[in-house]
C-alpha cells in the first residue's frame, strides 16, 4: 500500500514510522508512506500555506493552492482523507475499509480551518474525536498506525487483531501474564485450567459484561448469539 500524507510538519511523520510495527511494515515492503511539505508547493518567496479568511473572523486558514499542486504531483493519490474535527468520527470499521485501498493520500490540516475549495479534492472526511487539535498530524499518524497492522503479514499473529477490542463490535477480553499471583491478586482460575473450550466461554462472557459496564451502547450493533443475549440478561438483573 502507498500512502502520501500532505503536512507542513513532515517530520512528525517521517520520525514516527521509524518505530515499531509501522517501521517494521515499511521494511518488509508492505507500505510505503511518503510525507509531503505543502510549503514545497508554494510559489511566494515566503512559502505561505495560510492565509487570513475572507469576511473576517480569527484565526489562519490553510490556502488551497499548495494543497492542489501537492495533490497533483502524486500520480496514485487513491483515496484522498481530509483530517478535520468536521470528519465522519474514525472507526474499525473504517479503518478495514482503508486498509483494503492500494493508495491513500492524507490531507493533514493546521490553523483554524482548510479553504472550503480544498473539499472538492477529496473523498472522505474523517474526524479522531469530538475534540479539536491545533493540526491534523497526529490524527494522520493515527489514521496510518490504525491502517498499517490491519494489512495482512504486518502484525505477525493474526488471531490477536482478530480479538481486539471493536473488532467484533464488543471490548475485548481482560488478560493476564505471569506471575499467577501478584500481591494477593491471582489470575481467574479458569486461564490456569488448560480447558480451552470452558476458556473460550469464559473470555466470552467478560467481553460482554466489560461492554455492558463501560460502552453499553456498542451492544446494540455487536453481533451476539442467543447465548450472549441470555447472558447478558443475566447480568443486567443483577446475577454474575
Ligand atoms: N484536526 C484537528 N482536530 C482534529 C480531529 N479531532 N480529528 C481530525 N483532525 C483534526
Amino acid at each position: 500500500m502507498d500512502i502520501y500524507v500532505l503536512s507542513i510538519f513532515p517530520e512528525f511523520i517521517q520520525e514516527y514510522i521509524k518505530i515499531g510495527v509501522i517501521r517494521k511494515a515499511v521494511e518488509k515492503g508492505l507500505v510505503k508512506i511518503t510525507s509531503l511539505n505543502l510549503r514545497d508547493f508554494t510559489k511566494d518567496k515566503h512559502r505561505t500555506t495560510d492565509d487570513y479568511p475572507y469576511g473576517g473572523g480569527g484565526g489562519m486558514i490553510m490556502k488551497v493552492e499548495p494543497v492542489w499542486n501537492a495533490l497533483k504531483s502524486i500520480k496514485k493519490r487513491g483515496l484522498t482523507i481530509l483530517l478535520t474535527p468536521q470528519g465522519k468520527l474514525l472507526s474499525q470499521k473504517k479503518l478495514h475499509t482503508f486498509s483494503e485501498s492500494d493508495s491513500i493520500t492524507i490531507i493533514a490540516g493546521r490553523y483554524k480551518g482548510v479553504d472550503e475549495r480544498i473539499r472538492t479534492f477529496i473523498d472522505e472526511e474523517i474526524s479522531i474525536g469530538d475534540y479539536v487539535l491545533s493540526g491534523g498530524e497526529l490524527p494522520a499518524l493515527i489514521l496510518i498506525e490504525g491502517i498499517v497492522r490491519l494489512i495482512p503479514g504486518v502484525v505477525g499473529n493474526y488471531e490477536s487483531v482478530n480479538t481486539d477490542s471493536f473488532e467484533n463490535g464488543i471490548l475485548d477480553a481482560p488478560y493476564y501474564t505471569r506471575p499467577a499471583e501478584f500481591m494477593g491478586l491471582k489470575v481467574p482460575e479458569i486461564l490456569l485450567s488448560g480447558n480451552h473450550q470452558k476458556i473460550k466461554e469464559w473470555k466470552r462472557q467478560k467481553s460482554l459484561k466489560k461492554t455492558l459496564e463501560k460502552r453499553p451502547k456498542l451492544l446494540k450493533n455487536a453481533e451476539l448469539t442467543e447465548k450472549d443475549k441470555k447472558y447478558l440478561e443475566k447480568i443486567e438483573k443483577g446475577d454474575k
